[in-house]
């Protein structure tokens, strides 16, 4: 499926780069993620909903990475930081390749906004539901006697670690929102630099097929 290529109008060959679930859960994600960052604070079960959808669609996400359709495969596009600082230099000089697939500096914003997608998720659902955090392993004990509560009561305790976790929960939902800023920011230059609409790509799937210089 993903080596069809197809001749449209005005002779410009394409190639299916984008598989429906992947597009399904960007669209899905970005949906979600907005609904998340909106409700917060405002209508708490939309919320919640919404943020345990991030979370679905990230752990979705993870398994068509393995298991899916070629550009879809995190092996198909994540790069060590050698190759992704080697191409942001290219970027700054103007004269970075064409990828097919995600280049590597989108893939190292991939990676950045699913791990702090993650972040931000799994602090709301401890903070919702406070007996997990009885769950977790102990903590280290740099950080344990910081949270100590002076008269040692386990009410007091408790109000500290809700306190953390919200800071926490908080500073990751601030960093999703500069992170998706850049990662837009990232879509545009890519679009204007290789004249084709990468937004639309995600769309329809389509993106012109490779030319001589290209990465496949
Ligand atoms: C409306 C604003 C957005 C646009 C136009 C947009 C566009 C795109 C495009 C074009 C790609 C493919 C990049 C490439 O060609 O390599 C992409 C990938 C991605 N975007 Fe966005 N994006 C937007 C918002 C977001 C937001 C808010 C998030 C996170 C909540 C996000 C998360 C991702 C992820 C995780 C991928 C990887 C897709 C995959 O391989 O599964 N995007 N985005
Ligand atoms: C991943 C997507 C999520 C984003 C972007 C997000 C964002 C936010 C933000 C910005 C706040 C701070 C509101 C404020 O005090 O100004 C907040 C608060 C909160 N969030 Fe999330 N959140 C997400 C997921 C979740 C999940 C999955 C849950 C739990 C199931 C959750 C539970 C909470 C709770 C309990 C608060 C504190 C509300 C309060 O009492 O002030 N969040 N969230």
């Amino acid at each position: 499926m993903t080596d069809h290529v197809s001749v449209q109008t005005k002779d410009v060959a394409t190639l299916r780069v984008w598989d429906p679930l992947v597009r399904m859960f960007h669209w899905g994600l970005v949906a979600a993620f907005a609904t998340a960052w909106l409700t917060a604070d405002e209508v708490q079960p939309v919320h919640e909903f919404a943020g345990y959808t991030v979370a679905g669609l990230v752990a979705f996400r993870l398994i068509c990475g393995f298991a899916g359709s070629r550009y879809a495969r995190f092996a198909q596009f994540v790069k060590g930081p050698g190759a992704t600082l080697a191409y942001l230099g290219s970027m700054l000089r103007g004269r970075e390749r064409r990828y097919l697939g995600h280049n590597p500096a989108g893939a190292a914003m991939i990676v950045a906004l699913m791990l702090t997608l993650s972040g931000t998720a799994f602090t709301g659902w401890l903070m919702a539901e406070p007996d997990l955090v009885a769950l977790l392993p102990a903590l280290p004990q740099i950080v344990a006697p910081a949270w100590a509560d002076d008269d040692g009561d386990e009410y007091g305790e408790g109000r500290e670690v809700e306190g953390a976790l919200e800071e926490i929960h908080e500073t990751l939902a601030n960093l999703m929102l500069m992170l998706a800023a850049l990662h837009v920011a990232g879509v545009v230059l890519a679009s204007v630099r290789h004249r084709e609409n990468l937004a639309r790509a995600m769309i329809t799937g389509e993106k012109r097929a490779a030319e001589p210089g290209d990465i496949a």
